[in-house]
């Protein structure tokens, strides 16, 4: 792979970071993951607006222009020969010359900025979506500010160790008896044709495919409620699914071993997949 350093592309063998990098000791950094189909990004300007936002609530700056970004996505896409996959970037907030809990100064320490690509051909038509995925429900006690796409992903990275363990696929969380969101993902469920998924604040990520596929659905004239359920609702629902970057829009079957509407996708989350699929490519 050809991956991109702080401005340079190079063999993913000859890539390097500092051990003081902040990022790598303190996860003090942000990220974003854009989607790849048919060689072309998925939502460029929604991820990078996204980005713009978490450095911002970070004050952490970009080492690199955004128009610049855009083409440094490109050119790995064409160098790496991506036709579907996805594009992970990273920002942190640099190396300083020791470790210090204080952030560096940012004239001295520049921000470090990481992109590679990760090749996932048959991404948009895995099997998976049509079998859809089970879920458990774990407690959310990640930090307060989940609207910001941080690299601290340490429990993310436990819940879904959690699911395996449980023999299942992910798991969706829950804070004060409400789902929050899902992993890696955004958390939704049917219920008599009304699509609901939990309302935007500091509790959950904004996701860029939620933004999308809420604007398809009402584009299709299906109803959109944006408000937090509970895991009972959520069994009892007709459908749930959950969205992200890589996953598009991917049926959820069984939650807490509990199916879900008759156990199989159901037609509002194959119409949205059909739909999110076709409008972005
Ligand atoms: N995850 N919620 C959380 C906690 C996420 O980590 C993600 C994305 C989402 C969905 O956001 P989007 O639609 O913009 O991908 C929601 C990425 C894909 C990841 O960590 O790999």
């Amino acid at each position: 792979r050809t991956v991109y350093v702080n401005g340079e592309y190079l063999p993913e063998a000859d890539a390097k970071i500092s051990i003081f990098d902040r990022g790598f000791l303190m996860a003090d950094g942000v990220y974003e993951v854009t989607s790849v189909l048919d060689g072309k990004l998925l939502d460029f300007a929604g991820h990078s607006k996204r980005l713009a936002r978490s450095l911002g609530e970070l004050d952490m700056a970009l080492p690199i222009e955004m128009d610049d970004l855009l083409e440094v996505h490109r050119e790995l896409v064409r160098l790496n020969d991506i036709n579907e996959g996805m594009i992970y970037l990273q920002v942190t907030r640099g190396a300083p010359s020791d470790r210090d809990f204080a952030f560096p100064d940012p004239d001295e320490t520049p921000s470090t900025i990481v992109l590679f690509t990760q090749n996932k051909p048959g991404l948009a038509d895995t099997p998976v979506a049509k079998k859809g995925i089970k879920v458990i429900s774990i407690e959310d006690i990640r930090w307060g500010r989940r609207d910001i796409k941080t690299i601290q992903l340490l429990y993310p990275s436990m819940g879904k160790m959690m699911a395996k363990k449980a023999g299942v696929d992910d798991a969706w969380m829950v804070e004060d008896g409400m789902v929050t969101e899902g992993t890696s993902n955004n958390a939704y469920i049917v219920k008599n044709g009304k699509i609901i998924t939990r309302h935007l604040g500091t509790e959950i990520l904004a996701g860029i495919t939620r933004n999308a596929v809420l604007r398809f659905a009402e584009e299709a004239q299906m109803t959109v409620e944006e408000r937090s359920f509970t895991i009972a609702e959520a069994q009892d629902a007709d459908e749930a699914f959950v969205t992200s970057a890589s996953t598009f829009v991917m049926p959820v079957v069984e939650i807490d071993g509990a199916q879900v509407g008759a156990g199989v996708p159901g037609p509002v989350a194959v119409r949205l997949r059909e739909i999110y699929l076709e409008e972005s490519r």
